[in-house]
């Protein structure tokens, strides 16, 4: 492994921290490293080419009273496959209030468990008052991952080889600032665009934009909902939208006296919202109350939509004095708890009607699927299973959606994985194949793995394991982006070299 400290950045957390979130597995990283070549057990298959980025919180000081495990700020690993041949880098995104924190070195704005009344300066987010960290999510669009924020913000534009930032999606001049945008928007491959909404606490409540494949917003309009909403992520097809409306959402009579607390309402319905990807009439329907943090896919069948999903059996897990005082006060991290289950809506657009099934009684989250067949028809979603009582994931599931069969590989003990993702081979046809990618945190070891599966074996266990110069914090959402997709890719001797966008 050729390996360098590219920076170091100062921490302020405490040297005897006990936050969970802050140690162990979720030991936040100061450094950021350029490595190539990296150390393989196994052999990386030649036929895997592109890269895998992982976002995630990695905090550099404490909150301001109570951290909350989504405050911290967003770093960005990538580990990059290319002729049999493996380099990472890691960078924590420079958002600007990671910069202004960096040079006030302290927390200036009040988290996501603190009142907003605490921040030290005007901040951002559906609730306002927070710091956009940018940590939720990421994406490749136009050749530049885009990172995001769960509670709406900036998207920041990231070299998606060097993880160098870039600065913030502009859009010609375009971009929502006044609500910015949400975690989860959406790359659709066959035409390039990004899809993408954004909430807030004041009417409509929602919006739906566009953006085409050059970057441009090409339409944005208003999605009006009864009140404020919380939602998280949306799903497409090839002609259609899907937004939501999940009946869990900060308390009305306490968010007039500024208080945020996110309440389930069992005696109201989901309702999920379907809209022509071009148009602004949002056709809603009605299904049993849940809250859905993850769609996995959707696409059209004749008169219906068939969009697929993550019921939660129980979206506000009760306090049952399980565990300790963290674990009981982040109990609804745990997917154990929230009973995270695949589940199918059948959207008919005729009737008006939605049905609805569950597909399995397994436990799942954070579900992926062969990018090429995000909106259309398919058959193969692979995702994390969780650690009890924990936001851990422990292993990794592929869901049969057509044969109903499912295989699991378990990570050893002690040892946990981020969000999967499916990275076809060079020139495959077939759906499944392809490798699956996850990012592991081992304790037993000190150390930090990417595994390579087979996607349509992942039981068997990894083909090849790629060493990370640093054990790096247990994280959740990633993305593959394949080597076509990256600007100068192919014709660059060095990661490095392939840089230049314009
Ligand atoms: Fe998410």
């Amino acid at each position: 492994m050729d390996v360098d400290v590219v920076a170091r950045v100062l921490s302020t957390l405490p040297e005897d921290d006990d936050h969970p979130y802050r140690t162990g597995p979720w030991r936040p990283q100061t450094t950021e490293w350029r490595a190539d070549d990296l150390d393989v057990a196994g052999e990386i298959p030649a036929d895997l080419d592109g890269v895998y980025l992982r976002n995630t919180e990695n905090p550099v000081h404490p909150a301001i009273e109570r951290y909350h495990p989504f405050d911290g700020d967003g770093m960005v690993h990538v580990i990059g496959f290319r002729d049999g041949r493996a380099f990472y880098r890691n960078r924590f995104i420079r958002t600007d209030g990671f910069l202004a924190e960096a040079e006030a070195r302290k927390p200036l704005w009040a988290g996501l468990a603190e009142r907003p009344s605490l921040s030290l300066r005007d901040g951002w987010g559906a609730r306002g008052g927070l710091k956009d960290s940018s940590s939720t999510d990421v994406v490749v669009h136009a050749g530049v991952a885009l990172t995001s924020f769960y509670q709406c913000g900036d998207l920041y534009r990231l070299d998606p080889l060097t993880l160098e930032t870039l600065g913030k999606a502009e859009w010609h001049g375009d971009f929502p600032y006044a609500c910015g945008v949400s975690a989860h928007t959406k790359v659709d491959p066959r035409t390039g665009e990004l899809l993408f909404f954004n909430y807030g606490t004041d009417e409509p409540y929602m919006h739906y934009g566009v953006v085409s494949a050059d970057d441009r917003l090409t339409h944005y309009v208003d999605v009006p909902l009864p009140g404020p909403r919380l939602p998280h992520d949306m799903a497409f097809t090839e002609n259609y939208a899907i937004l939501n409306d999940c009946p869990m959402f900060w308390d009305p009579e306490l968010l007039k006296r500024g208080r945020h607390a996110a309440r389930f309402h069992p005696d109201i319905p989901l309702r999920i919202g379907v809209i022509p990807r071009t148009g602004s009439k949002v056709q809603w329907f009605e299904a049993a109350p849940t809250y859905v943090l993850h769609w996995v896919n959707a696409y059209e069948e004749g008169d219906e939509i068939v969009l697929d999903g993550f019921f939660q059996e129980d979206p506000e897990p009760k306090d049952v004095g399980d565990g300790g005082h963290y674990q009981r006060m982040f109990r609804f991290l745990a997917l154990d708890r929230m009973k995270t289950k695949l589940h199918r809506w059948r959207l008919n657009l005729k009737t008006g009607r939605c049905r609805e099934e569950r597909l399995t009684d397994s436990v799942t989250e954070f579900g992926v699927l062969n990018s090429r067949y995000g909106g259309v028809g398919y058959r193969y979603a692979y995702a994390a299973t969780g650690v009890e009582g924990w936001f851990l994931f422990d292993g990794v599931t592929r869901h049969d959606l057509v044969t109903g069969e499912e295989e699991t590989y378990k990570l050893p003990p002690n040892v946990y994985g981020s969000e999967p993702a499916m990275a076809p081979r060079l020139g495959s046809a077939a759906e499944d194949d392809g490798y699956l990618i996850t990012l592991t945190t081992d304790m037993n070891d000190d150390r930090s793995e990417c595994l390579i599966f087979d996607a349509a074996r992942p039981a068997d266990g990894p083909l090849a394991r790629v060493r990370l110069p640093e054990r790096v914090s247990s994280g959740t959402h990633a993305t593959w982006a394949p080597g076509d997709s990256i600007p100068g890719w192919r014709t660059a001797e060095s990661p490095e070299r392939a840089v230049g966008l314009g």
